[in-house]
């Protein structure tokens, strides 16, 4: 069976930076779940779909069945056009974890998240990698860290790309989002069992990065 890692967590935890970084040093695939999550919000907003609104629910499970999308190295692409950028906004952020609490949704997108399956590994990122998606993995980690150090990274990302934006606003934002991804009915955002919670508040990328090869490797 090939080798899945399970990397779990609330939004701005820091999952995609230790993810990728673990998977190049396993050299193991890596699948950023929620691009795919954010790719749809994209394409239901520009075919003018809103989540809020029951009488496009149909259309949105049928474009989560299919769902043309593709990655090439960090490009990521819907219908072969670029949008890397598009799906990082907060908008598009929020309009995912409100797609995301749809079950039809949620299975119209799992095939497609398996698929990254392939030797000699996979590093998954999520919400449900180590719960749903993958729950065979070999390692299930649930990454964490206060809202408060969240917030700050997720400006400073922001920031980084040369965007304005408001500690506060970032907050709220993340609070909400937690609060939407732990309340819903289905894949509820929280450590599972078989999970092992790792919270990097007080310690660096490097150090959560080291641990988590430590345990896939003993
Ligand atoms: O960057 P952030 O962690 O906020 O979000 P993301 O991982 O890019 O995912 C965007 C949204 O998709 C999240 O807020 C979740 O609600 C949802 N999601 C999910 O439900 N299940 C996943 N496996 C991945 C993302």
């Amino acid at each position: 069976m090939i080798p899945v890692i399970a990397i779990d967590g609330p939004t701005a935890s820091g999952k995609g930076t230790v993810a990728s970084l673990v998977a190049g040093r396993l050299g193991f695939h890596y699948l950023d779940s929620g691009a795919i999550y954010r790719v749809l919000a994209v394409a239901a907003a520009r075919a003018g779909i809103t989540p809020s609104c029951a009488a496009d629910l149909p259309s949105l499970i049928q474009m989560s069945w299919s769902l043309p999308v593709a990655f090439q190295g960090e490009r990521v692409l819907l219908s072969g056009v670029d949008v890397s950028s598009e799906i990082r906004t907060e908008q598009a952020g929020l309009m995912a974890s409100q797609l995301a609490v749809v079950p039809e949704i949620r299975a119209g997108l799992l095939q497609r998240q398996r698929d990254f399956r392939q030797a000699p590994g996979l590093v998954a990122d999520g919400r449900d990698m180590g719960s749903v998606v993958f729950a065979d993995a070999k390692l299930k980690i649930f990454l964490t860290a206060s809202a408060k150090v969240r917030a700050e990274r997720r400006v400073k990302q922001i920031e980084g790309r040369g965007q304005q934006a408001s500690f506060q606003a970032i907050y709220d934002d993340l609070v909400a989002r937690d609060e939407r991804d732990m309340q819903r009915a289905v894949a509820p955002l929280k450590p599972y069992p078989d999970s092992r919670v790792l919270d990097c508040s007080d310690i660096g990328v490097e150090q959560v990065v080291n641990t988590i090869i430590d345990w896939y490797l003993n």
